[in-house]
């Protein structure tokens, strides 16, 4: 129901959405109401207060950057601005407000660099966020203080074993520890995991559109490409396509592998010029408004795969098949036991196909199968949780051959679906003949248009 019906609800709500496209927030959102929701239903799993904190914008060593707000903290606000807190109260707490938005006073010479923001002091603080409650984040402090009187144990996001990037959750948790120094911190980031491992209609209105934009550059590359292009080329004609739709920035750098650099898993270079009988593997999507989609294709340089490129090809691709054709409700993706989807991948991969010295091909399949995609390209999963419907999740085998200089993956976004799976970026050309189509296609027009 949830996901069938979500599929013509986000039809519905697509409208809502795009109205949400206000002056003050500079792309798509969800409606308020969405954000609330969530609110609300973590409220009521809590039994203490919640405290998340937004990013600040300093994150980012650059005087100018393109904001993405702190996952947890969107999710739960909408809210793509910096330097803001949120404040949760259990739903059985005593009267008082139950929701509090934290922001920062306006900051006139501030915004004639940055653009507009929402100051708490705003008049219409509270439609354009969507709470009733908007305080100035200088009050966050005495009304934890207060807080600490009733309530011993606080819940915000802790820092995992290691913080990577930015050490905000650290900040912040230092912050908070000198501030209550009482008060046992403790950690609401796999509530908030749960909840976003299973999206919603006009999330997937969002996702849908993030995840078409990095098909039309996938197609866009297939086409273009040819023996003496560089690698950074194809990744500009890509980037070009999702900008152009209206994407934000990349849900991660391009990863564009000619020949040997198909066999690096997250090769950044992106410098090397194809050659003819390379194999060139392009992982690459768009975060728009957000949310990131995650697509990989790898397609013959020359436009027609060698036998030996197209037998690892076709094994990676016959892997691809039967994971997502497992795909239901109840069934897991990771793990090694019969029946998981990574199992049933690493047999395929395993029972054809052979390396040079008569081995099989498993221990070239070197990662997990996949993963969930959201506000993060790796977006979190709670451990040993099965599939879902409105899970959307990356189905990603690969086989990489370093001797042979063939790296072959094949990555689709794979909405769970009450029955089975709908493959979200099929549409991208997957099999051998359709890849070999739509390039010899391509090369046709390019001879008409002697480019
Ligand atoms: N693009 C990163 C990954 O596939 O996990
Ligand atoms: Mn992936
Ligand atoms: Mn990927």
């Amino acid at each position: 129901m949830r996901v069938r019906n979500g599929w013509v609800r986000g039809a519905l709500v697509l409208a809502a959405v795009v109205l949400c496209f206000s002056v003050a927030y500079s792309r798509v959102r969800e409606p308020n109401g969405s954000y609330a929701e969530r609110r609300a239903k973590l409220r009521a799993q809590v039994d203490a207060p919640v405290v998340i904190f937004g990013f600040t914008g300093r994150e980012d060593a650059s005087p100018s950057y393109i904001f993405g707000q702190e996952e947890n903290f969107y999710y739960l606000t909408g809210h793509n601005e910096e330097g803001a807190a949120l404040l949760l109260l259990p739903e059985k707490s005593d009267n008082g407000p139950k929701e509090i938005l934290f922001l920062p006073p306006r900051n006139k010479p501030m915004e004639r660099w940055n653009g507009p923001r929402i100051g708490f002091e705003d008049s219409d603080a509270s439609a354009q966020t969507g709470f009733t409650n908007v305080e100035a984040f200088a009050k966050l402090k005495e009304r934890l203080e207060s807080l600490a009187k009733t309530y011993t144990t606080i819940y915000t996001l802790l820092p995992g074993r290691v913080e990577n990037g930015y050490p905000h959750r650290t900040n912040w948790n230092n912050w908070l520890r000198t501030k209550l120094p009482g008060v046992n911190l403790k950690d609401i980031s796999q509530p908030i995991a749960a909840m976003r491992q299973v999206k919603s209609a006009s999330e997937m209105v969002i996702l849908g559109r993030s995840i078409d934009l990095s098909a039309d550059a996938h197609i866009e590359a297939m086409k273009m490409i040819r023996p003496g292009l560089y690698e950074y080329e194809v990744a500009a004609r890509m980037v070009y396509v999702h900008m152009r739709g209206g994407a934000e920035r990349e849900g991660y750098a391009p990863i564009v592998g000619t020949g040997f650099n198909s066999t690096l898993l997250h090769y950044n270079g992106v410098r090397a010029q194809i050659k003819d009988g390379d194999l060139v593997l392009m992982d690459v999507a768009c975060e728009y408004s957000g949310y990131s989609a995650d697509i990989t294709r790898t397609v013959p340089a020359n436009g027609k795969f060698t036998p030996r490129q197209k037998e690892i090809y076709e094994i990676v691709l016959a892997a691809s098949d039967a994971a997502i054709a497992a795909i239901k409700p109840g069934v897991m993706s990771g793990g090694t036991t019969p029946g998981t989807l990574q199992k049933i991948a690493m047999d395929v991969i395993n029972s054809r196909g052979k390396d040079k010295d008569g081995n099989p091909l498993g221990k070239y399949f070197i990662h997990g199968l996949g993963h969930p995609i959201g506000l993060n390209v790796h977006d979190p999963a709670v451990p040993g949780r099965a599939l879902e419907p409105g899970m959307v999740i990356t189905i990603e085998p690969g086989i990489y051959i370093p001797d042979e200089n063939i790296g072959v993956r094949i990555e689709d976004d794979i909405l769970v679906t009450e029955t089975g799976a709908k493959n979200l970026s099929a549409r991208v050309p997957r099999t051998v003949a359709e890849i070999e189509k739509l390039m010899a296609e391509a090369k046709k027009n390019r001879g008409k248009q002697k480019d």
